[in-house]
């Protein structure tokens, strides 16, 4: 059992993208398992960058297969654009290099278009979505109602589907004020698309069912974090999709057994996008300086990522929910040069210690964070391969951290760049 699943222990870009990258070197098949084209997973190789929101980071790699499993929402526009747009950078994708499960459900415009309404409205809560419409396309597959990616294969029926779609959101387009959608535009749309997405639909199941069978090594590529997840995370201010190991088994239609080594990407410090509570959260000079050097800004949308820093409580709860064997400690190079680090080991509620974060919103405000203070390295980083090359105080911290957390640190990365990786442990067990 030597297939790997790489999930976010945070709030999301923690560095799954590159770690996936460096890690498809030895895989043969990597799969998306969840989430939508909300995800933005940089890769950076010799110096050039490439950023992949639905495409899994594998397809960068001659000889892969790229699966987008069934618990992706697909924006098939979205999915065609980037597809385009990597296209121009020297990737060429095609049926051969890439699948589409037959079940996976569709984002299309009028979902967008909700999640920006909801965001924009007055009342109700704003959670700072992406505004891709990943939330409203999973209610209508929850709902019963969703089209998907096999109904654009059967032209003769997806009239039908679309209207019985459409009625939903046209009531919900009324409550907001919003122009009503024509199902017979809409439906017009998807079957020019259609065409062009066909090729890649197929019955993933399948092909990773053989996959498996001739002893390819599969690696599922998970996006957002723990802490997004929506059942586990920081509700409501999380994602739509459980984001957890787990659902590389449910998201794909490969069973439970599915995974051999859930590697949680953890970051040395802390950062969240939009909305919500973050207990570790630096609003100074600090905050400031790690943002830099961290170069904190979405992928998605340019918002700038709150930082703080490492939450050693909350990263041991989420690596204990998600099931995670062992971590890649990220962006440690952007810690260098600070003369003391602060790590928070748990939290105080009113006089009461805590060492983890309680569920609900109001708990998960008052909580303030008990820190332990850690020595600071002079010496860099950036771009260390081995051990040796790491300041013995950095050392001490990931150490450290590594005893915070209860789980083993299987690779550090100290860049951007695809080889910038110190293996301790490696995921496939090679
Ligand atoms: P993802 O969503 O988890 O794939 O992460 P993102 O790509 O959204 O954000 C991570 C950012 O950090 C990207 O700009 C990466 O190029 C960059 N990055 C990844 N690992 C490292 C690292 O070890 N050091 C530094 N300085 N940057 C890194
Ligand atoms: P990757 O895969 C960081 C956040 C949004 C918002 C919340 C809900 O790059 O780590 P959504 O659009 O999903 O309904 O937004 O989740 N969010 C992310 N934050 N990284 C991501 O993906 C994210 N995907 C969604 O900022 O707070
Ligand atoms: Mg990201």
């Amino acid at each position: 059992m030597t297939d790997v699943a790489v999930i976010g222990v945070q709030w999301g870009d923690e560095g799954k993208g590159k770690i996936v990258d460096w890690l498809s070197a030895r895989a043969d098949v990597v799969v998306r398992f969840q989430g939508g084209h909300n995800a933005g997973h940089t890769l950076v190789i010799d110096g050039k960058v490439l950023k992949l929101s639905l495409l899994p980071s594998g397809v960068v790699r001659p000889g892969r297969l790229g699966v987008i499993g069934s618990g992706v929402v697909v924006d098939p526009f979205a999915l065609l654009a980037e597809i385009a747009r990597v296209e121009e950078e020297g990737v060429r994708i095609g049926p051969d290099n890439l699948v589409v499960a037959e079940n996976a459900s569709l984002i299309l415009p009028v979902h967008a278009e909700l999640d920006a309404m909801r965001e924009g409205a007055t009342t109700g809560v704003r959670i700072g979505t992406t505004k891709r419409g990943i939330g409203p396309a999973y209610e209508d597959r929850a709902g019963r109602r969703a089209i998907r990616a096999v109904d654009l294969l059967h032209a003769d029926s997806l009239a039908a589907k679309v209207e019985n779609l459409i009625v939903h959101h046209n009531a919900l387009r009324r409550g907001h004020g919003a122009a009503e959608v024509d199902a017979a535009a809409l439906t017009a749309k998807l079957k020019e698309v259609a065409p062009k997405i066909a090729p890649f639909v197929k019955p993933v199941w399948r092909i990773l069912d053989a996959a498996r069978k001739a002893g390819k090594r599969i690696l599922f590529e998970g996006a957002q974090g723990v802490l997004l997840d929506v059942d586990h995370g920081t509700y409501p201010y999380v994602t739509s999709s459980n984001t957890v190991a787990g659902q590389a088994a449910t998201g794909s239609g490969l069973g439970p057994r599915a995974v051999g080594y859930v590697l949680g990407i953890v970051k040395a410090y802390t950062t969240r996008v939009g909305e919500g509570p973050f207990p570790t959260e630096l609003n100074d000079a600090i905050g400031d300086r790690i943002g830099e050097r961290g170069r904190e800004f979405g992928t998605v949308t340019g918002r700038k990522r709150r930082c703080g820093w490492f939450d050693a409580a909350l990263v041991r709860q989420s690596l204990k929910i998600a099931g995670v064997d062992g971590v890649a400690l990220t962006k440690l190079d952007v810690l260098d040069g600070f003369d003391e680090l602060k790590v928070c080991v748990g939290y105080d509620v009113g006089g009461a210690r805590y060492d983890y974060l309680p569920a609900g919103l109001d708990a998960q405000r008052a909580v303030r964070p008990v820190y332990e203070t850690i020595e600071g390295w002079k010496g860099s980083t950036v771009g260390a391969r081995s051990w040796a090359e790491l300041p013995a105080e950095a050392v001490k911290y990931v150490r450290r951290i590594e005893e915070l957390i209860e789980r083993p640190v299987a690779l550090v990365s100290t860049s951007p760049e695809r080889d910038d990786v110190i293996l301790m442990k490696d995921p496939f067990g090679v």
